[in-house]
């Protein structure tokens, strides 16, 4: 859609997340205001709700029994959580930590500066914001963001001064982890290691280092960080400061994530679900806000090539039909940033209708 003066207008005038909290607040602005239904609420104190854990030191182990027994657990946890924290991976907590500082950094810098990056296009390389897309946002959402596409083009961002050097590091030890998750992934659905990185053209797939500021908010009922959605790739994996907030849903309730020090929370996406005919699913899930201190995460989606399409894989679908139509990645991804998703969810509108 094209950006009309007054919705472009109207962006201009909208403060950052961290313009808004920078002064004495003391309540949600309604923009802002956002209600959960009482019976929607977390419950922190429900002992069998916490995602599984993936060891990866056992997936990745020349011990095949070792490794079977991870694959299982793996294809488990994709099958009954589309969630799980993964621990054991090898990128070191300090490079974790380095990167949430960076990223803290560019979201502490004065806001002329991060100015050159607002950006509408949804794939631009380099692109910070406020809630998710201003111009159709019913609810301001309460966090700032900055996305910068690190594969198949890795991209330079200059300010801060360490975060291109950190990023590149991050990126790259992420997309190991998530190149070897792909395979535990291909070879727990019964096909060989390699299937899925190759269908989807892996070697070209999209990996984003998304961002997320969510600072502490006056009253946190009253406000969302990112409401319920599913992710469009194919696995993203997140790391969080020390802040909680992410809920996923699972049995019709929301659980808060938990998840070890250092270890990677790690979703299936929407093109997995896909390729799977809906066997893994792509769980919903939200950010919430606290009012203790400020909440930093970075989600770093991994998807196919921008050009390629998710089928349905034929050897998967043991005589049920194939429940999606094909569309490119990047279509994909524009209709999930379009209003037509906030009408209905993305999946459905590739679902194959019933004759
Ligand atoms: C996302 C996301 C959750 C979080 O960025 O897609 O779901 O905890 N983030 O920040
Ligand atoms: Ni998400």
């Amino acid at each position: 859609m094209a950006p009309t003066t007054a919705n472009v207008a109207e962006e201009t005038k909208v403060a950052s997340i961290k313009t808004l909290t920078g002064s004495e607040l003391n309540s949600v602005p309604s923009e802002y205001t956002y209600v959960k239904y009482p019976n929607d609420q977390a419950d922190a104190s429900d002992p069998e709700h916490s995602i599984p854990t993936i060891d990866f030191a056992q997936l990745t182990s020349s011990s095949p029994e070792l490794r079977s027994k991870a694959i299982e657990e793996l294809g488990r946890a994709c099958q009954e959580w589309g969630f799980f924290q993964v621990i054991n991976h090898g990128v070191p907590e300090n490079l974790m930590k380095s990167m949430i500082d960076v990223c803290h950094k560019f979201f502490d810098l004065p806001e002329v500066e991060k100015k050159e990056f607002q950006s509408r296009k949804l794939l631009e390389p380099i692109k910070c914001g406020t809630s998710f897309n201003v111009a159709i946002d019913k609810v301001r959402l309460w966090r700032d963001f900055l996305k910068v596409i690190a594969h198949p083009e890795f991209h330079l961002l200059h300010k801060p001064a360490d975060y291109s050097e950190v990023s590149l590091e991050f990126s790259k030890q992420t997309r190991q982890v998530a190149t070897e998750l792909l395979s535990g992934i291909s070879e727990s659905l019964g096909l060989e290691a390699e299937y899925i990185a190759k269908a989807m053209n892996w070697d070209r797939g999209l990996q984003i280092l998304a961002a997320n500021y969510y600072p502490a908010c006056p009253q946190p009922d009253q406000a969302i960080g990112i409401p319920p959605h599913t992710d469009h790739g194919l696995v993203t994996l997140l790391i969080q400061n020390d802040m909680g907030g992410l809920e996923v849903q699972h049995n019709g309730k929301w659980v808060l994530v938990n998840c070890a020090p250092g270890a990677f929370v790690v979703n299936i996406g929407d093109q997995m679900q896909i390729l799977t005919n809906d066997k893994y699913k792509s769980v919903w899930h939200r950010a919430v806000v606290n009012n203790r201190a400020t909440r930093i995460s970075i989600a770093v989606p991994h998807g196919p090539a921008l050009d390629t399409a998710a089928l349905p894989i034929p050897e998967l679908l043991g005589g049920e039909a194939p429940k999606y139509i094909g569309m490119s990645y990047e279509e994909f991804m524009e209709l999930q940033a379009s209003p037509a998703a906030y009408m209905m969810p993305c999946l459905d509108h590739l679902r194959v209708k019933a004759e």
